[in-house]
């Protein structure tokens, strides 16, 4: 046996020493870390990074506390195929899922993990996705050779001592991740910056509630709080318990006399969350006294509470944002929160040690690029070369948000008065229109469909169906998961409203025909109103949609045959609309709830 340098452990929990000691052995670390979480601890593996090369302090002054990273150009984004539901059955699973029996996974496992770990230092990493203490929180462990993941996860979740405690309290279930970037370091030999390993494992075990991520350091692969556990762990809970975990931004719209109302929307990856979960509103509405609050831009936990209400919080403490597009022009609250104490992957670098991306303002002459190419704009023009990734992303702790809402590490959570969905669509779907109610509000969410981005490895711009933006996150049956959310509704003494929104429909000429960013306000002003009881609407074959004169246009020249276009229902694009839907319904059709064939009829008669 090696002789392994090890830090103090900091917890006494006799299962996470156990399993600790276990996976040591298995991965063989050269040293074991338990994170404290400390501002001390932070500046020590950060400056290590930087010493390995994996880390670039930018510029002091004009970037406070900030660092720059370049993942492997082959680990730049989720890896969706690569991606395990290893349920105790194929069919627990669901058709949408990958999956592999789960004893067969485990040997694979065990193969690739052992010594996986060999030459680094393995981190002991105990995080609380949400507020520490909070009835909804709740703990996980991963076990990481990635200081990188470190360093993002102190920015993403709560981590360190706290967290001990509450594992010593020993009174929630703690859920093991174990991660490695799968590149054992050979004695005497250097490091690169990113290390990664083209065979990549994210595999969640459901029943157990484990995850083991393996060959990728990059995002929602390797931060195991993030989608595998907040989302595909936590989903197979809050089924099980009777709550939600979903793809959605929280915020709160407060109305001129200062009442506040929370809406969840639930948009694909690299769809606008972010966007819309810190909009600054028009001029004419600040001057009226309206405002957004930011509770959180990704993830949501959702509750009833005693009274029958839905409570949602924010599981995580940061943003991981998709960069490209940001600018003070599209997202100032986004602007502010990454201006210091951020960690930058795979956008450009300027001469000054600064960032750069498409869409931020003041193009640099030169800068090198996500792949530490040099860049200039004549490059650009002649060969289409992007400074930055499509998925780069910006790392920042929530609390530097301008707009962040004083209720955001509310243990309790806000309460949830409507859910919007929406994809990316440029025909076909309306900007905005409500569901009749729930049942036909779960259908909506159901059949959406959005064109495919970069943030997952895959063929950008196709149309897929993603139900509530859940696709690739759902642990379990998709059926089955529609069924969940048709049955909550027996839980509630009131039913948030249904919306569904699209800001992306263009014109002939492959223009967008809506304006988006802060002008979605106009539209999240309707969806208020209406949750209020105080909008007006026209009823449509697909739900109820804003006349012209619905919806407050102060300040915003926006002719009415505009609006008609944006908000068209087109009969012939319906038709293949819903036999998508079908598509999807037939490969789901053993575990569909029947309200979601009776939604369907009913469509289908309406659209006449
Ligand atoms: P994930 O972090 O991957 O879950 O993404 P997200 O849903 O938070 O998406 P985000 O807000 O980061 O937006 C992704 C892209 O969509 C960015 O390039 C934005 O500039 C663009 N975008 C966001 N909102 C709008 C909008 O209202 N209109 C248009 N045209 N583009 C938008
Ligand atoms: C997404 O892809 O929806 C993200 C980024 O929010 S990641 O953390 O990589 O999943
Ligand atoms: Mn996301």
């Amino acid at each position: 046996m090696t002789t392994r340098d090890v830090s103090q452990p900091l917890s006494h929990n006799p299962n996470l020493l156990k399993w600790v000691e276990k996976m040591a052995d298995l991965t063989k670390p050269a040293a074991i870390h338990w994170v404290d979480g400390s501002q001390e601890e932070y500046d020590t593996l950060c400056a290590q990074m930087v010493a390995s090369g994996t880390f670039i302090k930018l510029n002091e002054k004009h970037w406070p506390g900030c660092y720059y990273a370049r993942s492997d150009a082959s680990d730049v984004a989720r890896v969706e195929d690569r991606t395990f539901i290893c349920s105790l059955s194929k069919e627990a699973a669901g058709p949408t899922n990958n999956w592999v029996p789960p004893f067969e996974m485990r040997k694979k496992l065990k193969s690739l993990f052992a010594g996986a770990m060999h030459g680094r230092t393995m981190y002991v990493l105990p995080f609380s996705m949400g507020p520490i203490g909070s009835p909804m929180a709740q703990i996980g462990v991963e076990l990481t050779d990635s200081p990188y993941v470190v360093a993002n996860m102190r920015i993403m979740a709560r981590i360190g001592l706290p967290v001990y405690v509450e594992i010593d309290k020993g009174e929630k279930r703690v859920v093991p991740c174990l991660h490695s970037v799968g590149a054992p370091l050979a004695p005497g030999h250097k490091d690169v910056a990113w290390p990664c390993n083209k065979e990549k494992y994210i595999v969640h075990f459901p029943e157990t509630r484990e995850i083991w991520s393996y060959g990728s350091g990059y995002g929602g692969n390797a931060l195991l709080g993030k989608k595998c556990f907040a989302l595909r762990i936590a989903s197979n809970i809050a089924r099980d318990e009777g709550w939600m975990a979903e793809h959605m931004l929280i915020l709160g719209l407060e109305d001129p006399h200062g009442e506040k109302t929370y809406v969840a929307a639930a948009f694909p990856s690299a769809c606008g969350k972010t966007n819309l979960a810190m909009l600054i509103p028009p001029a004419h509405f600040k001057r009226k006294g309206w405002r957004v609050w930011t509770v959180g831009d990704d993830i949501a936990w959702i509750k009833p509470d005693a009274n029958g209400r839905l409570r949602a919080i924010n599981p995580e403490a940061g943003f991981f944002g998709v960069a490209p597009g940001t600018s003070q022009k599209t997202n100032p609250n986004a602007m502010a929160a990454l201006s210091k104490n951020t960690i930058f992957t795979n956008v450009a670098l300027t001469p000054d040690g600064g960032v750069w991306w498409e869409g931020l303002t003041g193009e640099p002459a030169e800068c090198l690029d996500w792949q530490g190419k040099r860049w200039t704009p004549e490059i650009a023009l002649q060969t289409g070369a992007k400074a930055a990734h499509p998925n780069a992303r910006f790392t920042a702790p929530a609390s530097q948000c301008p707009t962040i809402d004083p209720a955001w590490e509310d243990p309790e959570g806000v309460p949830i008065s409507a859910f919007i969905f929406g994809g990316r669509r440029a025909t076909t779907m309306p900007l905005v229109y409500q569901a009749f109610n729930w049942s036909s509000g779960v259908y909506t969410g159901a059949t959406m469909g959005s064109e495919m981005t970069a943030a997952a490895a895959g063929t950008i711009g196709k149309v897929r169906r993603d139900p509530m933006a859940m696709l690739p996150f759902c642990g379990y049956h998709m059926g089955d998961y529609f069924r969940h959310w048709i049955s909550m509704q027996k839980k509630l003494s009131e039913t948030p409203r249904i919306f569904h929104v699209n800001w992306f429909r263009k014109d002939a000429d492959g223009k967008f025909l809506w304006p988006g960013f802060g002008e979605n306000m106009r539209v999240l002003k309707w969806i208020v109103d209406r949750a209020r009881g105080r909008a007006l609407s026209c009823e449509t074959p697909i739900g109820w949609m804003p006349h012209y004169e619905d919806i407050d246009w102060a300040d915003l020249d926006f002719p009415r045959a505009q609006f008609e276009q944006l908000q068209a229902f087109d009969r012939a694009a319906w038709r293949a609309e819903v036999i998508g839907h079908e598509e999807l319904f037939l490969d789901l059709h053993d575990h569909l709830p029947k309200e979601m064939v009776y939604e369907r009829e009913l469509l289908i008669c309406r659209m006449g």
